[in-house]
């Protein structure tokens, strides 16, 4: 959550920040703001705004310029979303500037200890006590300071530092959230997401945790917070600007579900040796002994949150069929903070698409505290999770900047479906078994992509169901993880209420919701229960409901049961998912636009949940 920039430079820095700042936006959209600092008679100016950049973007009078700045948008922990509580945060005497992505959770004790000190405070944040801790601490040196105080904290942060007393240097401290410096010619600068500097450079150095690096127009020193100098390695950014713009789309989100045919492709690439019926996974035979553990494991735990949690359960039905290994999903938030059974035999893998989930990656630590292997399935190359767990599988799909996820969500389904296989062919899988899954493998974007070539028929359907006040997903085996994906999808941008439930379920408690008004989409495609879906759709209509099947071409029993049929083409039994899930993200997509509501940013989301 939030997310922060910095420039130091000699051009003037307001349309960086504010362009640096668009591209973090889905990490917290609820308010931000901009320190800007001119350098004559050490004039600084501070803005901040409740609401989207646009405000505060629409706030900033064109006469403003400056060639050191800071900026930070916001999704509220400590305090309500107003001008108050947004940062950059300035300390007592005015004259250290803070942006923060993060949590200081002792930030209790040290408000009470600057009070004693003739502290005062004007915001709710947790941020304004550590601007003013550095203030505390400082004498007549800022790294000194910002390390003293850091040394106080516990909790998380990113952090950019700003001081007027020494305004040729920027500082920036991280520990547990993600932050990065971009190297530029003549200037450089801080963010939490490469996307905020791509368009000035793409070479960055990726700080880790208990790092601070101290910026100059000309340099970048690297430093652990106890003074060694860190020797740190300049990357180049992998992704295009195409890969963060719209690209004539009208949201992410329905650019990513559109995406889908290549990112699927993208995960598989270079990983299927059809000649062996079998995958190859660099991420984890370059570990040989952890890849060795995850063969012989004789327990898996699968841990994530909410959209990658729908992928895990997916995972499950996968690594207990074709790989017969015991198979527990877990919420992340749930699994650390019970007793969970860790055997030496026992490998725990992470799903995280941002790879910096605060749950996600407490869990892991959780885990590995007990002994256990783990691995990480992960977007966002170098995120924290994809270096914290023992070896892992990238997804390659590419940034996904709509908060509400889609094309990882296929990519993670087709990455357990590699990792499952891979096991399995270690195990009983015959090689006719895992080419022929291969085969179907390969043939998935072009299936994708025929889904996509059918929007417009979703389009309609959606634009029936608009006002809609209630849904029910229903689906079952490898699509009941499905049905409850489609209904987060729907609940997280349309603000409808939705529940997804395994079809037989429903009439056990559900079924007494059902009436005229009650639309109920079931996953019935052509799958060995199949029979029984079919008699679930009945019991619906029987009482009124309103039935809308995703179901398979050649299908035309389900024409008479339903009163909308959307038609996918088939697929084996564990990849199906990849296709069902396609027409209920462009369900939820067109309710959602059909509702005027702001696809890319639902409200009181963030793309990264980096709070518990
Ligand atoms: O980055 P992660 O995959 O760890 O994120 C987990 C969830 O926060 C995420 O899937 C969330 O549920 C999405 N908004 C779903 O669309």
């Amino acid at each position: 959550m939030c997310g922060i920039v910095g420039y130091i430079g000699n051009s003037d820095c307001v349309r960086f920040l504010i362009d640096g700042l668009k591209r973090v936006e889905y990490r917290g959209y609820d308010s931000a703001g901009v320190m800007i600092y001119s350098g004559k008679d050490r004039s600084n100016v501070l803005i901040k705004k409740t609401g989207r950049i646009l405000e505060l973007e629409k706030n900033i009078d064109k006469n403003i310029s400056g060639n050191i700045g800071i900026g930070h948008t916001r999704w509220a922990t400590h305090g309500e979303p107003n001008d108050e509580n947004s940062h950059p945060h300035v300390s007592n005497n005015e004259k250290i500037f803070l942006v923060h992505n993060g949590i200081i959770e002792n930030y209790m004790s040290l408000k009470k200890k600057l009070e004693k000190h003739g502290y005062s405070f004007y915001s709710e944040t947790d941020t304004e006590i550590l601007v003013n801790l550095i203030q505390y601490n400082y004498k007549d040196d800022i790294e000194e300071a910002v390390k003293i105080a850091l040394a106080e904290v516990k909790g998380t942060y990113g952090i950019g530092v700003f001081c007027l007393d020494e305004p040729d240097k920027l500082i920036a401290a991280k520990l547990g959230s993600p932050l990065l410096i971009g190297i530029g010619n003549g200037e450089n600068y801080f963010a939490s997401d490469p996307a905020s500097i791509l368009k000035s450079t793409a070479e960055v150095v990726y700080m880790e945790d208990g790092e601070i690096a101290v910026i100059t127009k000309n340099s970048v020193v690297h430093k652990t917070l106890t003074d060694e100098i860190v020797k740190k390695t300049v990357e180049t950014i992998s992704i295009e600007l195409s890969d963060i713009e719209k690209s004539g789309y009208s949201h992410f989100m329905l650019k990513e579900i559109f995406e889908q045919p290549r990112t699927i492709n993208d995960t598989m690439r270079g990983r299927l040796m059809l000649e062996e019926g079998a995958p190859k996974l660099g991420g984890l035979t370059q570990h040989p002994e952890i890849y060795k553990s995850l063969l012989n494991a004789e327990k898996i735990f699968i841990v994530a949150c909410g959209t990658s949690w729908h992928s895990a359960l997916i995972g499950e039905y996968m690594l207990e069929e074709y790989a017969r290994i015991p198979v527990e999903v877990e919420y992340a938030s749930e699994f650390r903070y019970r007793d969970p059974i860790i055997t030496p035999k026992t490998v725990v893998i992470a799903i995280s698409q941002s790879g910096e989930t605060a749950d996600t990656l407490a869990a892991i630590k959780e885990a590995k505290r007990k002994g256990a292997v783990t691995i990480g399935i992960c977007n966002v190359v170098g995120s924290t999770i994809s270096k914290e767990t023992d070896a892992g599988v990238y997804l390659h799909a590419g940034p996904e900047i709509g908060v509400a996820s889609t094309k990882a969500f296929t990519s993670q389904v087709i990455t357990l479906a590699l990792i499952t296989l891979d096991i399995a062919r270690h195990k009983d899988m015959s090689f006719r078994q895992g080419y022929k899954i291969i085969k179907e493998l390969k043939l998935l974007p072009a299936l994708a992509e025929s889904i996509l070539e059918n929007s417009e028929k979703i389009r309609e359907i959606a634009h029936k169901f608009k006002n809609a006040s209630n849904f029910l997903y229903l689906g079952r085996g490898y699509n009941f993880p499905v049905a409850l994906e489609g209904a987060l999808k729907l609940k997280e941008i349309s603000y409808i209420h939705a529940e997804g439930y395994p079809a037989a379920e429903m009439k056990h408690g559900p079924i007494a919701l059902i009436d005229e008004n009650m639309p109920v989409i079931f996953i019935a495609i052509k799958d060995s229960i199949y029979d029984k879906v079919v008699t679930n759709i009945k019991e619906v209509k029987a009482r009124n409901g309103v039935v809308i099947s995703i179901a398979s071409y050649g299908d035309d029993e389900i024409e008479s049961i339903s009163d909308y049929v959307i038609k996918i083409p088939e697929t084996t039994n564990l990849l199906s998912p990849v296709l069902t899930v396609i027409p209920l993200q462009l369900m939820a997509y067109y309710i959602a636009v059909e509702r005027g509501l702001n696809v890319d940013m639902p409200r009181n989301l963030a793309k990264s949940v980096t709070v518990e």
